[in-house]
């Protein structure tokens, strides 16, 4: 009707470098450490949500990818908190909402897609996203972003902020897709287990301090072995805490951790740090290189893993682009079964969340 306001939105996933993993707060969704990381560009893996207010609508609504969808608790609590905030008069405030939200990747699969799902409905207030999901607020942001713990009960201190804009380092992630399936443990419920249980969890909250002031030099001074270093770290620890749950979590796969093994190898041949690692909780592994070895890098992959299609900018084959000699990364190892990749994508670094026109959500 002429009385209903709609909102068009896009944002691209995040990846953490330095993870959030656990909570100080679990209704106000404020976590124990604070978290860095990269935005990724919306070409290729981009959430498109429609937002429309009607006083025409009974009840508040989810589509996801043209299916209903449950209005989980988490978006309840986002909606209310965006009404509490509501600058357009009392009538929008009591108005219900449609969210619409469109994934143009796999959710619920470690590509952190509930970060931008709920980060492009939201993107003013990365204090109302964090309720959607934590790591959310930092995909407002467009480059690197930091979200902070904070200490004050009520969270107002537990925003996020940006680090670094896209520009000022022109990093590349290779995503590579291991499994489209749904991911094992639902992130809300395994970090909260692992406060409840895991003994070494204190042990890397108190190596985290360090670690983001590594990252944060790194990110300042563009020193690309070091935030590999950071990263690899900070994602093996995180996935080391998840074993170390009771019952343990377990997100990557043999696939992951092959492709994990195939960095090192690969460094290690190479003299240099040529592909940092990560993963979020899932079985994909996203790997940080600088341009001039993108090519390089997929060239390395291909000769690795059974690998399926490969979408994005690969680069031009830089002078570094050879395979190192003695490389033991072309199946050579023998009897180590060949893991698949299913789709490699080639992301720069993204603008944050967008305001779009209606034309192109509707695209
Ligand atoms: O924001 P959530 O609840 O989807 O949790 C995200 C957890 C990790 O992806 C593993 C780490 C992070 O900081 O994004």
């Amino acid at each position: 009707s002429d009385e209903s306001f709609i909102a068009y939105a896009a944002a691209a996933p995040n990846l953490a470098l330095i993870k959030y993993w656990g909570k100080r707060d679990s209704r106000l969704v404020l976590p124990l450490n604070n978290s860095i990381s990269v935005t990724l560009d919306d070409q290729l893996m981009r959430t498109v949500t429609i937002a429309t207010a009607s006083p025409e609508f009974a009840e508040d609504s989810v589509e996801l990818n043209g299916k209903p969808a449950e209005v989980t608790d988490r978006m309840r609590a986002v909606l209310q908190s965006l009404r509490q905030r509501c600058q357009r008069g009392q009538d929008l405030a009591s108005w219900k909402v449609r969210v619409a939200t469109r994934n143009s990747f796999p959710t619920a699969a470690g590509l952190a897609s509930s970060s931008s799902g709920f980060a492009d409905t939201l993107r003013w207030l990365s204090t109302v996203a964090r309720l959607g999901s934590g790591s959310a607020c930092r995909s407002l942001f467009a480059g690197f972003a930091e979200w902070s713990a904070g200490q004050r009960p009520d969270g107002v201190d537990s925003t996020a902020s940006q680090l670094a804009s896209a520009g000022h380092w022109d990093l590349r992630v290779l995503v590579c897709v291991v499994g489209a399936g749904a991911k094992s443990a639902p992130s809300t419920q395994a970090m909260a287990r692992t406060v409840a249980t895991s003994s070494l969890l204190p042990a890397r909250l108190s190596c985290l301090p360090d670690r983001l002031a590594a990252v944060r030099e790194a990110v300042a001074g563009r020193d690309f072995a070091s935030l590999a270093e950071m990263s690899m770290r900070d994602s093996n620890c995180l996935h080391a805490v998840c074993a170390d749950t009771y019952p343990p979590v377990h997100y990557l796969t043999d696939a992951s951790r092959a492709i994990i093994d195939f960095v090192h190898r690969l460094n290690e041949a190479s003299g240099r740090v040529v592909l940092g690692y990560t993963a979020d909780a899932g079985p994909n592994v996203c790997l940080l290189a600088q341009p001039a070895d993108v090519h390089l890098a997929a060239g390395c992959l291909q000769r690795a893993f059974d690998i399926g299609p490969v979408v994005g900018d690969l680069g031009e084959a830089a002078d570094n682009s050879k395979v190192p000699s003695g490389w033991a990364g072309d199946g050579s190892e023998g009897a180590t079964a060949r893991h698949r990749i299913e789709s490699l994508l080639i992301c720069r670094l993204g603008r944050g969340a967008l305001d779009i026109p209606q034309a192109e959500a509707a695209a």
